[in-house]
């Protein structure tokens, strides 16, 4: 946990490491009161922006060592861009420029004046703190479980955050907003801890364990499902991905009790722990990626820890089935016919269109709840990373409206969606001539986000919305705050929507 404070004055020279201080273009220079506190730093200033070393532009920073006991020892100009441009997402990625100094020099206590403006899409100064906090620790963030840090490129861990004010009367709200931020982003933290680590330790026992600690430790209930209750239950759709797998399927419920409400939202992440293809083979290039197949089971964790956290006034029902997808002399085939949970036939045509097996199931399970809304979250196809590409999730709905809502959270939390339909049109496709439906659409003809999608659609009986996070949930080379490997994506976006 970190240390937060809020003060109108700046800290002196041993309360932090570095002072930043952000600029907007448009209004590049130091308040009056800068000359009175030292002029000598105030003529420093002003003469690096005259210069025009600094001009305040997004992914700016122009950084200056200091010799006055007054100060930090370190400041940063800070660039925020165009105030009419500036937004909670750009305050996330203006602060995460800083990580690599903070890293560098292994700086642990901060100080940040915040903007005078709040972010155009921000409703409250405590939005604007928490999304400052995000920012910072999702930037900070590594994962070195298997490699030590290079002794050469230190790693900090912030300790104290020191908030300057504009206005002494927001104080609270910004202790509060930082708390919120930094809750939210621990979270986050936590379900890329649990994507990034590779298949042979993520398994479906282990996630189905991590599950159990998140229990114990945020007073949530949780039940393991095992292979022989899959069979008694007939969650047959679910164990043909698993009869490939040297390890047991374990089926996650994971359940938070905010309120006392009948009705529940239940959340299902998609969680295969490797994702072969099966049978129907992977290629070999990047499959190794395919560790990352159960991103939405992990984001489905950290929502309801971050929920249980935030005391969140929700009854939640987390539904994870997990298992590898590999091949063996056990392994499904194309051709093999499965009679679901729901009752329906489905004819595996093709045995790498597992997630929407082991969805099948558990979206059938989810009806058990008698939910006011189902949310699914899935890394399910590649085609999703062809339509949409890798900042955008695809997100399919039963109702309009919560599409526009999800999407106000996308904009607001920088995790962003981007609506796609349930064609009727395309119903047809996933048509079979031996079973009641077939897990692959028409080859060839495009539209595999829609088809997969459309295939979910025949296990729900109730409001629902499912989310493609197969372009989102990782990145290979980083992006904006993150570094490589699992990006948590869906967590804030889905509290945000909840809240
Ligand atoms: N887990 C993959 C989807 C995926 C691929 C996610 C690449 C992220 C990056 C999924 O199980 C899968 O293999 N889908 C197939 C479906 C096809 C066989 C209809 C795909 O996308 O190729
Ligand atoms: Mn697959
Ligand atoms: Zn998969």
């Amino acid at each position: 946990m970190m240390n937060f404070s809020a003060s109108k004055l700046f800290p002196s020279g041993n309360a932090a490491d570095l002072l930043v201080l952000p600029m907007f273009e448009e209004s590049l220079k130091l308040g009056s009161h800068w000359k009175k506190l030292d002029p000598k730093v105030d003529e420093l200033l002003q003469d690096a922006i005259a210069s025009g070393d600094f001009r305040g532009k997004t992914q700016e920073i122009l950084t200056v060592f200091l010799t006055s006991e007054k100060f930090p020892r370190r400041l940063a100009l800070l660039g925020l861009g165009k105030k009419a441009e500036f937004t909670l997402e750009g305050s996330r990625k203006a602060v995460a420029i800083l990580a690599p100094l903070l890293h560098k020099h292994r700086i642990k206590k901060i100080a940040v004046q915040l903007p005078l403006e709040l972010p155009k899409n921000a409703r409250s100064v405590e939005e604007a703190t928490a999304a400052v906090v995000e920012g910072l620790l999702l930037s900070l963030y590594q994962f070195h479980e298997y490699k030590k840090p290079d002794p050469g490129a230190p790693l900090t861990k912030l300790e104290n955050v020191w908030f300057v004010l504009n206005r002494p009367t927001e104080r609270v709200k910004v202790l509060s907003g930082a708390k919120q931020g930094e809750l939210l982003a621990e979270a986050v933290n936590y379900t890329r801890d649990l994507a990034n680590h590779p298949g042979n330790v993520m398994t479906p026992a282990t996630l189905a364990s991590e599950a159990k600690t998140l229990a114990r430790k945020f007073h949530l209930h949780c039940q393991v499902l095992e292979k022989a209750d899959l069979k008694r239950l007939g969650m047959n759709a679910l164990l043909a991905v698993n009869q490939g797998s040297a390890l047991p399927p374990k089926f996650i419920i994971l359940q938070y009790q905010g309120t006392k409400t009948e009705s529940p939202t239940v959340l299902v992440g998609k969680g295969i722990t490797f994702d072969s293809g099966g049978i129907s083979l992977k290629p070999g290039k990047a499959m190794d990626e395919m560790k990352f197949d159960m991103c939405g089971a992990a984001a489905v964790l950290g929502t309801i820890r971050a929920a249980a956290e935030l005391k969140l006034p929700r009854r939640l029902i987390g539904l994870i089935p997990a298992t590898e997808n590999l091949p063996s002399g056990t392994a499904s085939r194309p051709g093999d016919v499965v009679k679901a949970l729901s009752g329906k036939t489905i004819e595996i045509l093709n045995t790498d269109a597992e997630g929407r097996m082991i969805l099948a199931d558990a979206l059938a399970y989810a009806a058990r709840y008698k939910p006011e809304l189902v949310i699914d979250i899935a890394t399910l196809t590649g085609a999703c990373v062809v339509a949409l590409g890798t900042d955008y999730a695809g997100a399919f709905s039963t109702d309009k409206k919560l599409l526009t809502k999800l999407q106000a959270a996308g904009d607001k939390t920088g995790e962003k969606i981007w609506p796609l339909p349930l064609a009727p049109e395309y119903k047809e496709d996933i048509k079979s001539s031996v079973a009641d439906i077939k897990n692959l659409g028409l080859e060839g003809k495009g539209g595999g986000t829609i088809t997969a999608a459309l295939f979910l659609q025949e296990f729900v009986s109730y409001p629902w919305m499912h989310l493609d996070i197969a372009g989102t949930a990782w990145t290979t080379s980083g992006k904006s705050y993150y570094g490589k490997g699992a990006t948590g994506y869906g967590v804030r976006l889905m509290l945000e929507f909840l809240k």
